[in-house]
């Protein structure tokens, strides 16, 4: 049994208001950040002109849909500051990911943006089981990359005394864990099954640590990897969503009394889902590709921002905002395999249920002729032996084909082979000759 997560008695206001009062403070909200944006960013009076469109025209939230989408592209064509609606002396920080081609996108924050981030991540932090006074070991990258400094600002503004290890150094990782005592850790899943391997080598049972909570995102996993982390660490593995463009990390959470989806912070990121070919608003419960409007943000408002990622909204539980399913991949990671469409995320479901094998896994894109085909290559467990592994891997591929549809090759390969990551780890490997595929 995971320690207990101490009462939490400090809601804000917002986070027990009704579902009409949450409405309410949107669409002023709204009203003022569509406004703010249109006034001040030559792109979206541009875009908004061109669709016939004025902030005078949202008189409710449903009318949002009626204005211009905003994509990738459209920040990758103002780089790097085109799209803040204010004089960039007054932006305190910049932020950027990185596209693994061409230019980062770049966002910006004002003081009162930096504020109100931190605001949601505290706000996050407490959602996930942490409590003023405890001791968080944050292990997201510090930098460009809002993990690192996001989960920062919002652990102090929450009361937490932070230990801003960053990514990497695994070995000290493991140390730092052993002889702080926190009593939780922020970091991608992938890079903390790496640490938990690293304690494991260093002869400390992972379950022993005085870990807690572990708020975990940046990437896509899946509820069994819940399980696994939940069962290796006996901590509360809760979910964390976020995307630079937005603000970063804090855009959803996962509350630790449920771990039902993560309650999107609708009272500052107004959430859509829309079908990506049609673009058409699709209403809650259906999967689709998740849109964001800032409602608040100075620095750089984003109206109805393309994330990429998909999912679908359901009704709040633990809080009345609403809440994402966890994401089963981006559009762009979608694998389409012989008319089958497939994302890593449905493979880790698999290769989790088969001790033989770790979650140390990729999907290699290969293509035969003119048909594509994948290979899934995944490590054996040290526990097991070759022969069982061998077995286990066919046994996956079985899995594949009756719960996926498609036939895929699998290829165990040795111990520490595949390529490990500090924080995003690449699970899709596109060896194809020219591929289509867009980088993010
Ligand atoms: O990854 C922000 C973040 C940092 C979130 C730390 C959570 C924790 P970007 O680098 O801009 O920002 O990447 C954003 O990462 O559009 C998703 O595709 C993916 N992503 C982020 N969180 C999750 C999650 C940060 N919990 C992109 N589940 C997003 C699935 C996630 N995917």
């Amino acid at each position: 049994m995971p320690k207990p997560i101490p009462e939490d008695t400090n809601l804000e206001p917002i986070e027990t208001a009704s579902v009409d009062e949450l409405r309410a403070v949107q669409l002023e909200r709204l009203r003022w950040s569509v406004r703010h944006a249109y006034d001040n960013v030559a792109h979206h009076r541009s875009s908004f002109d061109a669709a016939g469109v004025h902030p005078d025209d949202i008189s409710s939230l449903d009318d949002l849909g009626t204005l211009p989408l905003t994509s990738k592209a459209d920040l990758r064509e103002n780089y790097p500051f085109g799209l803040f609606a204010v004089p960039r002396t007054d932006v305190r920080r910049v932020h950027a990911s990185s596209g693994t081609t061409g230019k980062p996108t770049v966002v910006g924050y004002t003081t009162d943006d930096l504020d109100m981030w931190a605001t949601v991540m505290a706000r996050s932090i407490r959602a996930a089981g942490g409590r003023p006074g405890d001791l968080l070991h944050n292990a997201y990258g510090y930098g460009l990359f809002t993990g690192g400094l996001g989960a920062h600002d919002g652990a102090e503004k929450l009361g937490c005394t932070v230990v801003p290890v960053s990514g990497g150094m695994t070995q000290r990782q493991a140390q730092l864990i052993t002889d702080f005592r926190p009593d939780v850790i922020m970091v991608t899943p992938s890079y903390m099954l790496n640490i938990v391997d690293e304690l494991e080598r260093q002869g400390i049972d992972p379950r022993s640590t005085s870990l807690r909570v572990g708020i975990f995102g940046a990437e896509p996993w899946t509820n069994e990897m819940r399980r696994t982390m939940e069962d290796r660490l006996d901590i509360h593995a809760v979910d964390i969503y976020g995307l630079s463009e937005v603000i970063g990390p804090g855009v959803a959470q996962e509350c630790v009394e449920t771990k039902d989806g993560l309650h999107v912070w609708e009272d500052h990121f107004y959430p859509e889902i829309i079908d990506p070919v049609t673009k058409r608003v699709l209403p809650d419960g259906e999967m689709g590709e998740l849109v964001f409007t800032s409602l608040t943000k100075q620095a750089m408002p984003v109206i109805r921002y393309r994330t990429r990622d998909l999912t679908r909204l359901l009704p709040g539980t633990a809080r009345p905002m609403r809440r994402i399913e966890k994401i089963t991949g981006r559009t762009d990671d979608m694998i389409i395999l012989r008319g089958v469409n497939l994302f890593p995320t449905q493979i880790e479901e698999l290769v989790l249920t088969v001790p033989e094998l770790t979650p140390y896994f990729q999907c290699v894109l290969r293509r035969d002729g003119n048909l594509d085909s994948m290979v899934v290559r995944v490590e054996r467990a040290a526990s097991a032996t070759v022969d069982a592994a061998q077995a286990a891997g066919r046994h996956v591929g079985d899995l594949v084909k009756r719960t996926i549809g498609v036939t895929v090759g699998v290829e165990v390969v040795e111990p520490d082979t595949v390529e490990r990551s500090m924080g995003k780890m690449r699970r899709i490997v596109d060896e194809r000759p020219a591929h289509p595929r867009s980088t993010h």
